[in-house]
């Protein structure tokens, strides 16, 4: 009998921005293709990429004509199913994707700071369209950590979340603890790898994790905050005496985002920030350019994943899973957990929850002060601490006879942040303190 073979529908896909990301998701799709159209049952036609410079050098190739300087060729192209927007920052990207989103076209993103400064508007113009909004490859590159909230952990509150979410300071912070070096030693190795941002406050202050952070607890708690809101520190300021105490005491320093519920108060927190953390904690042993996310959910207890946070083939396996559920839903199959619901889901999760400010952290610190050499001023630096209430855990001192000064190191007990402003303002009135206070908070989950 003669059999009629059924031709298969041919989705096609638009790039805007052929860098980092966008070279990655074209090698591994076209690598891939038959693979992916055999899993998928369709096949995938990557039809152009816009860039700004149409003359670089790009390690994938591609023919001329598949490249265009002119993004609006990709976003106003009415064959084109898919649009990846991989360009970068917040104004042109949200102008096109808004447009490709009104247009009808689904849109797949990697870009944590316009979804952090723009989520709310780009998922409702995603609704109003009828379309779809995916962004795995935002939070921590390859682990598929958006897909773990919404779908696998969907039955779960989450009490705490808390993560490595950029992976050039944990490279740093790494290599720092493992060879001694300082931070502006390993931050010349970062660039010269690349791992640095071009803007490297996104890395070096915070910023960066700190949109991550943002996206997380929206999916979580259905609240945006807005990092302004939020405290945020990055590790320029952490050195070797900072590394080598926590050491001694069993800790390591992370740059670690922290996002906690209060469900009796109905209170959320978020914040970014190095702290120290037990070695014995399983987040303290994600090192180098991986991240960490731990969920503590109310049904399942403590989940931990760990992964590449980014590089061009972790964010790339993000984007592509991302196209395949944009594929599931042009063809209209059960899709996952999509935009369209996520109004009504985000909307009643974050019902009159309030955020709590910085002011609201309580913890315990570990402080560094460098000081004159000379006798008396330990006294009248424990004095202050015992007038401020900060009750002192431990404390080491290093002499450096060549400059006539000390490094003092503490670690308190459990005080605030309030607390710690005070004391620390008071420590900086002192003749012989000659260096701002360094603080830092200790992490307990
Ligand atoms: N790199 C990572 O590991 C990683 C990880 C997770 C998420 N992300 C996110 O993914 C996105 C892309 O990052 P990336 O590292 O791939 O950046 P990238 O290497 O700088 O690539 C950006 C691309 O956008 C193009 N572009 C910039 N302005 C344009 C314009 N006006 N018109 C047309 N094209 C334009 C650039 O063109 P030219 O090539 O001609 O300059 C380049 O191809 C960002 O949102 C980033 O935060 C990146």
């Amino acid at each position: 009998m003669e059999q009629k073979k059924q031709s298969k529908r041919v989705i096609r896909i638009g790039l805007l921005g052929f860098g980092t990301v966008g070279q990655g998701v074209w090698k591994h799709i076209r690598a891939d293709a038959s693979e992916l159209e055999r899993r998928l049952g369709v096949k995938l036609e990557l039809v152009r990429a816009a860039v700004s410079d149409l003359k670089k050098k790009r390690a994938v190739s591609i023919p001329a004509s598949k490249l265009t300087d002119d993004p609006y060729t990709v976003v106003d192209d009415p064959t084109i199913d898919i649009v990846c927007e991989l360009i970068g920052g917040t104004k042109l990207a949200r102008t096109l994707t808004l447009r490709a989103l009104k247009a009808g076209k689904i849109v797949v993103s990697a870009n944590k700071a316009l979804i952090c400064q723009h989520g709310a508007e780009l998922f409702s113009a995603a609704l109003r369209h009828g379309t779809h909004y995916f962004f795995e490859a935002s939070v921590a590159g390859g682990i598929p950590i958006i897909k773990t909230l919404r779908e696998g952990l969907v039955a779960n509150r989450f009490p705490l979340i808390f993560g490595i979410l950029n992976g050039t300071s944990n490279y740093i912070l790494t290599r720092m603890e493992r060879e001694g070096l300082s931070f502006p030693d390993i931050l010349g190795d970062a660039r010269a790898l690349g791992y640095v941002e071009a803007d490297e406050s996104l890395d070096l202050d915070g910023w960066d994790a700190a949109h991550k952070a943002v996206i997380l607890a929206y999916l979580a708690h259905g609240r945006w905050v807005k990092p302004k809101e939020m405290l945020v520190e990055g590790i320029r300021g952490i050195t070797q005496h900072d590394i080598a105490y926590a050491r001694e005491l069993g800790y390591k320093i992370k740059l670690l985002a922290v996002i906690t519920r209060d469900f009796n108060a109905n209170c959320l927190s978020v914040r970014l920030h190095p702290a120290l953390i037990s070695r014995r904690e399983m987040m303290a042993n994600v090192d180098e350019v991986y991240n960490g996310v731990s969920l503590t959910g109310d049904v399942v207890g403590t989940t931990l994943l760990v992964g590449r946070g980014a590089g061009q083939d972790a964010t790339s396996s993000a984007v592509i899973s991302d196209i395949a559920d944009a594929v599931y839903a042009l063809q209209g199959w059960p899709a996952p957990r999509i935009c369209e619901e996520d109004e009504h889901i985000y909307a009643d999760l974050g019902e009159g929850v309030e955020l709590a400010g910085p002011e609201s952290i309580r913890s315990a610190y570990y402080l560094r002060l460098h000081v004159k050499d000379q006798p008396g001023v330990l006294a009248r630096v424990t004095d202050i601490l015992s007038r401020e209430g900060v009750s002192i855990a431990t404390m080491t001192q290093h002499q450096e006879p060549k400059t006539g000064t000390a490094t003092l190191l503490f670690t308190t007990h459990q005080s605030n942040e309030k607390v710690m402003a005070a004391t620390l303002k008071n420590l900086k009135r002192l003749s012989s303190v000659v260096e701002k206070p360094f603080l830092l908070r200790i992490f307990q989950p």
